[in-house]
């Protein structure tokens, strides 16, 4: 078995101690190099791959965010990871750099968890078509701050709709995409909010840590040349299957995970569409005239799923991996192995199939998983989520027209 190769900088030898010692019992199973700064730390880059770097900010020469910086042009595979102590708390906000932060001082197991996940997450780039696909980005949209602030807010339990409002007006995709939210004929809104807080109260926090993923995906593909697919009907479409697959799971408790699931779903197309424009416009175009389903073309086409590539973005911004798992398996849900997201995945993949095939007919090529459905105990529901599923897409229709 591949040992996992990651390197640790930091200016205090102190720290790099401390690291080795926490992660000793780690050393079977992972390759551990240590440096002091930023130039060895390219310097051990530039002898033999890693999968993942740690790296403190404050650090004399080249600070953590310079090398952080260099490792994305030359490394771009390597996963990016800032252990840095509160203070600079602020300068971490505007890093654009790392995929993950953690805080100093870290616990051992948090560490330990962080890393581990990265590698997991890291194992999905063993493809080759998918490596090359994501380094054809220029650059992986990293994890989006509010996401973060918003899940660490909402986790406390005397958090009020006045500090979450103050989150989510930091950052302006997501105000923009509340206030719209709020006001638009799908959610059913009577009297126009106009204020950030009234919209957050009337929209619900489960939805707006799935904006806050999803905002920011958007606006990067928003640059891209020649977007194979309407953004405005996708986001529509998204948000369709997240409100199936919340009112369709059956453990009311993992309702607002089967929310984000549904929301996150389809997040690799857009990355696709960013990589490479054309040639996934030509994809898109090419199931849609062969009446097969656009993940078969993908795979035939690129190598890859947008199912793959969505799975291994999210993983990468440290989403729960029973998260990562549903978005990684929509499509073929019999090939998960059973977990207790068992239940979110049936949820997710046949509001999925439903919304397309309901919309797009027998040409859409997906067609619901019986057998797997079957075994989750669940094939009797099929017939009332399909009943649910027309109900959504007549009130989607008639948002589009109010639009
Ligand atoms: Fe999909
Ligand atoms: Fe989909």
């Amino acid at each position: 078995m591949n040992a996992y190769r990651i390197l640790f900088v930091d200016d205090e030898p102190s720290i790099l101690e401390a690291l080795r010692r926490v992660l000793h019992r780690q050393r079977r199973t992972w390759d551990l190099v240590f440096t002091l700064d930023g130039q060895g730390a390219l310097d051990e880059l530039a002898k033999a791959p890693f999968d993942v770097i740690v790296c403190d900010l404050r650090m004399p020469g080249m600070d953590g965010a310079s090398l952080l910086g260099e490792v994305k042009e030359r490394h771009p595979n390597v996963i990016r990871i800032v252990l840095s102590g509160s203070a600079d708390r602020e300068a971490v906000r505007t890093l654009a750099v790392a995929h993950q932060f953690l805080g100093k001082p870290c616990e051992a197991d948090t560490l330990r968890e962080t890393i581990e996940r990265a590698c997991q997450v890291r194992g999905l780039l063993d493809s080759s078509a998918l490596r090359e696909v994501v380094g054809r980005l220029d650059r992986l949209p990293s994890v989006p701050h509010t996401y973060w602030e918003l899940t660490r807010a909402i986790d406390r339990p005397d958090v009020s709709v006045a500090e979450i409002a103050r989150i989510v007006e930091t950052d302006p995709a997501m105000t923009v995409k509340v206030l719209q939210l709020a006001n638009s004929a799908y959610f059913g809104a009577a009297q126009r909010k106009v204020s950030v807080s009234a919209a957050v109260a009337y929209l619900g926090l489960g939805l707006l840590k799935g904006l806050a993923l999803t905002v920011h995906v958007f606006s990067a593909l928003e640059g891209a040349p020649a977007a194979a697919f309407s953004l405005e009907e996708l986001q529509r479409e998204w948000l369709m299957t997240a409100r199936l697959a919340r009112s369709f799971v059956i453990p009311r408790e993992r309702a607002e995970e089967a929310f984000t699931a549904g929301l996150v779903h389809d997040i690799g197309k857009v990355v696709l569409a960013t990589a490479q424009p054309e040639r996934y416009g030509e994809v898109v175009q090419e199931a849609r005239a062969s009446g097969r389903a656009q993940h078969v073309v993908e795979e035939e086409r690129l190598g890859v799923t947008h199912a793959a590539v969505g799975a291994y973005l999210l993983g990468v911004w440290g989403l729960p991996l029973s998260i990562v798992e549903v978005v990684a398996r929509h499509h073929t849900p019999g090939l998960a192995v059973a977990s207790p997201s068992q239940e979110v995945l049936a949820a997710v993949h046949s509001a999925d199939v439903l919304v397309h095939q309901l919309r797009d007919g027998v040409a859409c090529g997906l067609e619901v998983d019986a057998a797997f459905l079957e075994r989750a105990g669940l094939i009797g529901q099929l017939e009332g989520w399909r009943a649910a599923a027309e109900a959504e897409l007549a009130r989607g229709a008639e948002e589009a027209r109010a639009a």
